[in-house]
């Protein structure tokens, strides 16, 4: 296939793309920009692009957040109009944090009355009193409200270790979750004797921090001897993300990955939220060191109204 034909803004535009992006990747990604351009140029019946619609191609194969760190670069108002102007720390503090709820339409129906179910949630922000826990309370009081029972496990109190993929667990009647003894031990029985399951992270460096990560990973012992799942379906999830960036979809890539994680566990999330602008002065908290989500309590309701509906709805 011959590359698309572009406008002189148009490959000034690539040129420099391409040199925002590491040389490793920059080959695959001209790649990838140039045929999704060349099925955009189709649609629209246009033999040159312009640098809007290559502009338009590349914000389909980056993520997200690439958008963000684009605007910031090449825009020379969008600091001012994206992310305040850091005059002082009212501008930085007032800038919204946003929530986003994404539901799975039609959920899976609930065998159960909400009371008759049990919900675990898993907090895995390394902050005590964080935006995570701060969201992952107010999902638990939904859920408390709607008359289930509530666990939270706070990845930070637990001596977790990694993965060290052993595969004992795979073993033909290995009768242990893990051959691992930590705290993981008295969870993996919580998991499967929980309805449902809420996971809060903060994104660090672009993907989920480290303390859920080794969560995750420890939950390869519920793929057992011969690639068996071992959880039966039936289980819902309800996931938060949550990120500096003010953009409400920046990381939706690393929530969907969780999101794909469980679902190898047959654990069905039925609803997602991202929160983004979690900002704040130091990396989501404020100049007393609160968690910056407590300056929104309207939006901080979203999460209630979630963890209500991960039972009832
Ligand atoms: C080490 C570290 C790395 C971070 N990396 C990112 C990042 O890559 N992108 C982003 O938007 N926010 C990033 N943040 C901001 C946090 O994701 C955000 O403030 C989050 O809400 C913190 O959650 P917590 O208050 O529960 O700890 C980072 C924060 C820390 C401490």
């Amino acid at each position: 296939m011959t590359d698309p034909l572009l406008t002189k803004d148009g490959q000034e535009l690539l040129d420099s793309i391409l040199s925002m992006r590491p040389a490793v990747m920059r080959e695959d990604r001209k790649k990838r920009y140039l045929r999704i351009l060349s099925l955009l140029m189709n649609e629209q019946g246009c033999n040159e692009a312009r640098k809007e619609l290559l502009l338009e191609a590349v914000f389909m194969v980056e993520p997200k957040v690439f958008e963000f760190s684009y605007k910031m670069r090449h825009d020379p108002d969008a600091r001012e109009k994206i992310w305040p102007k850091y005059v002082d720390v009212e501008a930085y503090l007032s800038t919204p944090i946003l929530v986003k709820r994404w539901k799975s339409f039609p959920a899976s129906k609930l065998a159960k009355r909400p009371d008759q179910m049990k919900v675990i949630a898993v907090c895995a922000s390394p902050r005590k009193g964080g935006n995570n826990e701060v969201l992952i309370d107010e999902a638990l009081h939904g859920v408390a409200d709607a008359g289930a029972g509530v666990e939270k496990i706070t990845l930070r109190r637990m001596k977790i270790g990694f993965c060290i993929g052993c595969m004992k667990c795979k073993d033909e009647g290995f009768d242990l979750w893990c051959a691992r003894k930590d705290d993981m031990t008295d969870i993996f029985p919580k998991i499967v004797d929980a309805d449902a399951i809420i996971i809060g992270f903060p994104v660090y460096w672009g993907r989920e921090c480290g303390q859920l990560a080794t969560f995750m990973d420890r939950l390869n012992c519920f793929e057992r001897f011969k690639f068996r799942v071992a959880l039966e379906p039936g289980r819902r999830a309800l996931v938060i993300g949550t990120w500096g960036v003010p953009k409400v979809d920046a990381y939706d890539h690393v929530i969907e990955n969780i999101i794909l994680t469980l679902n190898e566990h047959q654990i069905e999330t039925v609803e997602a939220i991202s929160v983004g602008g979690l900002e704040g002065v130091y990396y989501g908290v404020d100049d007393n060191k609160k968690a910056i989500a407590l300056r929104f309590p309207g939006e901080v309701e979203k999460v209630y109204q979630a963890g209500r509906s991960l039972v009832t709805g």
